[in-house]
């Protein structure tokens, strides 16, 4: 099924031939030959496409159905690619896809598992613990993430939009990652994407300087693009954490761009009073991930060996029910005072990239 491309150097690091892997879809006329859906099931919407709470015919399994584009003619790559990558994983930190559909009207149609929720609406739904997961909570959506990605980097894949509104929760411990719709094979040469507030600097330097559709930025290496994930994992914990993402700057024009930079070299910072009941650790963890040199910061198998993790993880929240029993016990009273947040009083985050 793979074919290679021949193999790529750069910077002194040997890339592996990169896989040209498409994934099997069936054909059909309609997507109601096997889901049954409706507009009102629609999920959280996404930016490039629709995802909708369905029921496979053939089994009566509940499913996610994401339907991808709809151009007549061609499909555009990125499009594609989702589904390529996603038929050649098998992990419990990744999100599983059943099977993928071409209509007749050439819609790409990709079924999951269906989860609960994602993480951003999660911590949106969060006022009573401040929009944050407890240390707890994230501490093992923060495991299953790491070993997701470094499962992922081992075989040379990338994600590169890891953020909030990709991470699915079921609502009883576990999480998984999803979204793979920029996700690629690492070449030597890699386009700079992702979304602001949770792309890595070096990605953040790569972007044109205008953000005009189609412009081609600077190219990043296979290092420092795996590197650029961890980032977003970092970012993604400090975000869970405190409820905050740490820098909430823009990449465009120049001059924010600048600024977001300058943020990014004073570090994430922990002065605010969210930060007061999360332990060192858990700092040190989410700092070796915001390390600005990507050559320094930590790569996800050494952030699986950090000391935050390999302490004894609490039992997994046996419920929907005990996530609000867990809010319940994070001193509400010491709250009562505060305008309840909600992440939509941030600016909104751009997706970057082709
Ligand atoms: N398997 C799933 N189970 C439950 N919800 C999902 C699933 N996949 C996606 N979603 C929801 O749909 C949203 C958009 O899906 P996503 O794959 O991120 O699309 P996009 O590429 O358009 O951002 C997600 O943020 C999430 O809220
Ligand atoms: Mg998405």
């Amino acid at each position: 099924m793979a074919e290679m491309d021949v193999d790529g150097k750069s910077n002194g690091e040997v890339v592996k031939a990169v896989p040209c892997v498409t994934a099997k879809r069936t054909r059909v006329q309609r997507i109601s030959e096997r889901y049954l859906m409706d507009e009102e099931d629609e999920l959280e919407p996404g930016s490039f496409s629709r995802v909708f709470e369905a029921v496979h015919v053939m089994s009566g399994e509940k499913r996610a159905v994401k339907v991808v584009s709809k151009f007549p003619g061609v499909m555009p790559p990125r499009d594609a690619r989702e589904a390529d990558v996603l038929s050649v994983v098998d992990h419990p930190g990744i999100v599983k896809m059943h099977e993928v559909l071409q209509t007749a009207d050439n819609e790409l149609v990709l079924a999951f598992d269906l989860w609960k929720t994602d993480l951003y609406s999660e911590l949106e739904r969060r006022h009573h613990n401040r929009n944050r997961l407890t240390e707890g909570e994230a501490r093992v959506v923060a495991s299953q993430l790491l070993s997701a990605v470094a499962y992922l980097h081992e075989r040379d894949i990338v994600h590169r939009d890891i953020k909030p509104e990709n991470i699915l929760l079921n609502g009883s411990g576990k999480a998984c990652i999803a979204d793979f719709g920029f996700a690629r094979w690492v070449g030597s040469e890699n386009e700079a994407v992702g979304t602001s507030f949770y792309m890595s600097p070096e990605v953040l330097r790569a972007l044109p300087p205008l953000f005009v559709h189609r412009q081609r930025g600077q190219q990043l290496s296979a290092a420092e693009t795996k590197a650029g994930d961890l980032w977003s994992l970092g970012t993604v914990l400090y975000y869970a954490l405190s409820g905050r993402p740490p820098f909430l700057g823009q990449p465009y024009p120049p001059a924010k761009r600048r600024a977001l930079l300058e943020q990014m070299d004073a570090g994430p910072s922990f002065s605010d009073d969210r930060w007061r009941d999360i332990s060192e650790p858990a700092r040190d963890l989410v700092r070796g991930l915001l390390t600005v040199d990507s050559s320094a910061r930590l790569t996800a198998a050494d952030a699986l060996r950090h000391p935050w993790l390999r302490t004894t993880l609490p039992p997994p929240i046996p419920d929907n029910e005990a996530i609000a029993a867990t809010a319940g016990s994070c001193r509400q009273e010491e709250f009562q005072d505060e305008a309840p947040t909600t992440i939509q009083h941030f600016p909104q985050a751009v997706k970057c990239g082709a």
